[in-house]
């Protein structure tokens, strides 16, 4: 048996918090041993791959570096059993019965830089699921048939990850504003989902079409809908995307520009007949002030003469004379 030479102390409290909890004679933490059917070596490795497990072992080593229950029947992780192998480094649970993982399985697994996930029946990853794992370096969570959710921020605070593969899963989005900010990504596996290509899913098809090496299976990384863009790589689609998504015109608008142009065409010919209008009044308008001009004269006239001999005048004659001329 390796104990860990000085355990940390948060470890400590679970012990303690486990030892109350489990009564001291028959605590499984404080084992000296190695779990039943699995094998524990010098370098702190205990595999239990393949022994038909249905639960997660107990009486692991404290100082456990790597660990590996592959190919069991395991159906969940155990916050408390896993939290306190505060030192584990490697952790292998590819090929069990996982369905979920909550907020606190990893919540104390700060030195784990491998994690496989793999062959399981996850259905989804919620926002703080790895947020503990600032020193992951590999997230393998392939071949879940199921899993068709993966949160936005799941993977933003792996500073550390360099390697992801979410391939063979039943992924049709991933945003991708926190994957492409991690300094350290260099491959990421996205194959054997049923994308959905389509203008939600445009960063991520453009990000394959822009950096296409980074993908591991790059030519297997096809569209699963809608129906005309089955099959077709994600780095094909991404200039058609953004074209697509952006630049063209759907039918709403189309429509749109014909109101407006039949507005225009209608505003037009209606202002042009009562311009027409008003130009027929008007010029019927002068028309007639001519008409009634050429009386007035002809009255003035009569009037000045009629003034000129009885030398008083009429006021009213006057006035019109000064506004005529
Ligand atoms: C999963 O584990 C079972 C044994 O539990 C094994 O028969 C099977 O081949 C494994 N599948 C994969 C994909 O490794
Ligand atoms: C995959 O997701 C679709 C919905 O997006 C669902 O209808 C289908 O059942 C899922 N497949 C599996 C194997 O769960
Ligand atoms: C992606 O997630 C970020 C942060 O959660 C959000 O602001 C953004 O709108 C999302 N993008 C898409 C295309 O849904």
């Amino acid at each position: 048996m390796r104990l860990a030479p000085q355990p940390s102390a948060q470890p400590l409290w679970l012990l303690l918090a486990s030892l109350l909890a489990s009564g001291v004679r028959t605590s499984p933490m404080l084992s000296t041993g190695c779990p039943d059917r699995c094998v524990c070596d010098d370098q702190l490795v205990v595999q239990c791959a393949g022994q038909h497990l249905s639960s997660f072992p107990v009486n692991l080593p404290l100082a456990t570096r790597q660990l590996i229950i592959s190919n069991n029947r395991i159906l969940e992780l155990p916050p408390l059993g896993l939290n306190y192998l505060s030192d584990l480094v490697y952790l292998d649970c590819s090929n069990n019965s996982l369905t979920e993982i909550s907020e606190s399985t990893f919540g104390n697994l700060r030195k784990l830089a491998y994690l496989d996930l793999s062959f399981n029946t996850l259905t989804r990853i919620e926002d703080r699921t790895f947020g503990p794992l600032s020193s992951l370096v590999m997230l393998r969570m392939t071949d879940n048939p199921g899993l068709s959710e993966i949160h936005p921020d799941a993977f933003a605070e792996n500073t550390a990850l360099q390697v992801l593969d979410v391939s063979g899963n039943n992924l049709t989005v991933l945003n991708i504003t926190s994957l492409i900010a991690l300094p350290a990504l260099r491959s990421v596996g996205l194959s054997g989902n049923p994308w959905r290509c389509e203008c939600d899913n445009e960063d991520l098809c453009l990000w394959v079409h822009l950096e296409g090496f980074k993908f591991q299976d790059e030519g297997q990384t096809v569209c699963g809908s809608p129906a005309d863009m089955q099959g077709r790589r994600l780095g094909e689609v991404g200039l058609q995307l953004r074209t697509l998504c952006h630049q063209t015109l759907g039918s709403w608008d189309y429509l749109f520009f014909v109101a407006i142009g039949f507005v225009i065409f209608a505003a037009g010919t209606v202002s042009a007949w009562v311009m027409g209008v008003i130009m027929v009044l008007y010029e019927r308008y002068i028309k007639k002030k001519d008409e009634q001009l050429d009386g007035d004269e002809e009255e003035e006239t009569i009037e000045k003469g009629r003034t000129s001999r009885t030398r008083g005048g009429h006021s009213n004659g006057n006035f019109k004379t000064s506004q005529t001329v």
